[in-house]
């Protein structure tokens, strides 16, 4: 009986450190109270509002009578949780619109940016909360690996299309959910869609590091005007975020009562958004990372205005913001004969040029220089230099084209 006792404790114990180990105790959250119109007659869009920490902050941003367009890819979801906020918010408190948006399509994005633009006649604040996590190696609607398209390369085709409106609408601001978790990455230029090799937390690390690093250059390009952009990194917080890890199932209640005592709630975890995206405090600043309510200081990785430009460059040509001019003279190709060749052998030079060839003829990159799209081709490459590009209308996606110099 007493060494079961001991083992007992022994066991408890050792769970406990590991448990304290992988979730630091953290500081009591303060709830941040401001005055009740604090955002009346504000129009505030948050992606991803219809889970943990964009559905709390849109439940807060109700009370303080905001009109609130929550960004969701599951209408059903999002009519769900827009009741529940409704019937929460008080009697006095503002208004819920739900519009559609997958941020693993740019199609979808676009069209929601189009009926944004159409009939919203101003926006005051953009909140791009929405995320994935860890999820197994899934390609978005146009071949971008899932992390990054929808993480980044969809919020910054969302936040491009919607820029015209929040400067119309200025004094405006722009916040971005990053994660602490960016210490871990690095921008793979050569592989931006992790072809090669796929580590999900990786990943999901990258993608975070793009944010930060994309609210570093937008702030940049919005100097001279009254949109400020700012991100957050909001600590652990208990949500859906983790759908994707597998926890044994004998170790789900530990991990289940762990997260109730060591993680913030979705309440206490949208304190920052809601700081940011309300609080007169930050009213003109720019550029900065923010973490409980307060300014964070940054590694190096992401405070590099280098790599921030050259991030965003790419990225502009992987949603098609670049100009296409070179496309229109290209022409469509009539079709998809198959071709079969190593990429190094086609392009004659690394991935890097000839995505800067593609660029330099203004071209949309879709993200798309290899494998089977390269297959996809057709036999007339020669050993010319000029990279051009053209949208094949039978693969239906953007491809390179070398023509003779
Ligand atoms: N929880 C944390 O500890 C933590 C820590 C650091 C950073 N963050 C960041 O906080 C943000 C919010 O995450 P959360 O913790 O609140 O997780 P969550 O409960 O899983 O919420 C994520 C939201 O993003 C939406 N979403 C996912 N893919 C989408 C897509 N393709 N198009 C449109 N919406 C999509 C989800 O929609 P569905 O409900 O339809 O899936 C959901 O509404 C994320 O950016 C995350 O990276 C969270």
């Amino acid at each position: 009986m007493a060494t079961a006792v001991i083992i007992a404790a022994v066991v408890g114990g050792g769970v406990l450190l590991l448990m304290r180990r992988l979730f630091p105790r953290r500081k009591a959250v303060k709830l941040l109270q401001y005055p009740t119109d604090t955002m009346r007659g504000k129009t505030v869009i948050v992606t991803g509002a219809n889970s943990g920490i964009g559905k709390a902050l849109a439940g807060e941003l109700l009370k303080l009578r905001a009109r609130v367009i929550m960004a969701c890819r599951d209408l059903r979801s999002a009519e769900d949780v827009a009741q529940d906020l409704k019937s929460r918010a008080g009697p006095e408190q503002g208004e819920v619109v739900i519009k559609h948006l997958d941020l693993a399509s740019l199609r979808s994005v676009r069209n929601f940016c189009e009926e944004i633009n159409k009939e919203e006649p101003k926006i005051d604040v953009l909140v791009n909360n929405a995320g994935i996590y860890q999820c197994p190696y899934t390609k978005t609607e146009d071949g971008f690996e899932m992390q990054f398209g929808v993480n980044h390369l969809g919020h910054f085709l969302l936040t491009h299309l919607l820029l015209d409106l929040l400067k119309a609408s200025s004094p405006s601001r722009i916040v971005v959910v990053s994660s602490k978790l960016y210490k871990y990455g690095h921008i793979n230029f050569d592989d931006l869609n992790s072809e090669g090799n796929y580590n999900k937390a990786f990943c999901y690390s990258q993608s975070k590091l793009a944010n930060l690093l994309f609210t570093l250059e937008l702030a940049h390009q919005l100097e001279g005007t009254a949109v400020t952009v700012n991100a957050l990194t909001p600590g652990m917080v208990r949500t859906r975020l983790g759908r994707h890890v597998r926890i044994p199932l004998l170790a789900k209640p530990l991990f289940h009562l762990a997260s109730l005592v060591f993680l913030k709630s979705p309440l206490e975890g949208a304190q920052t958004p809601l700081y940011l995206a309300c609080s007169p405090e930050v009213e003109g600043v720019s550029g900065k990372c923010f973490a409980n309510c307060e300014e964070e200081e940054l590694m190096a990785k992401a405070t590099d205005k280098q790599a921030a430009k050259k991030l965003w460059d790419i990225s502009r040509r992987m949603v098609g913001l670049a100009d296409s001019e070179g496309f229109r003279k290209a022409g469509p190709l009539s079709g998809c004969p198959s071709l079969k060749a190593p990429k190094s052998q086609i392009f004659g030079c690394k991935e890097e040029e000839a995505v800067e060839s593609v660029a330099a003829a203004g071209l949309p990159l879709c993200g798309h220089l290899q494998g089977p799209l390269i297959e996809g081709l057709g036999g007339a490459i020669g050993t010319g230099v000029n990279v051009l590009c053209a949208l094949a209308s039978s693969c239906n996606v953007a491809l390179p084209v070398f023509g003779a110099p």
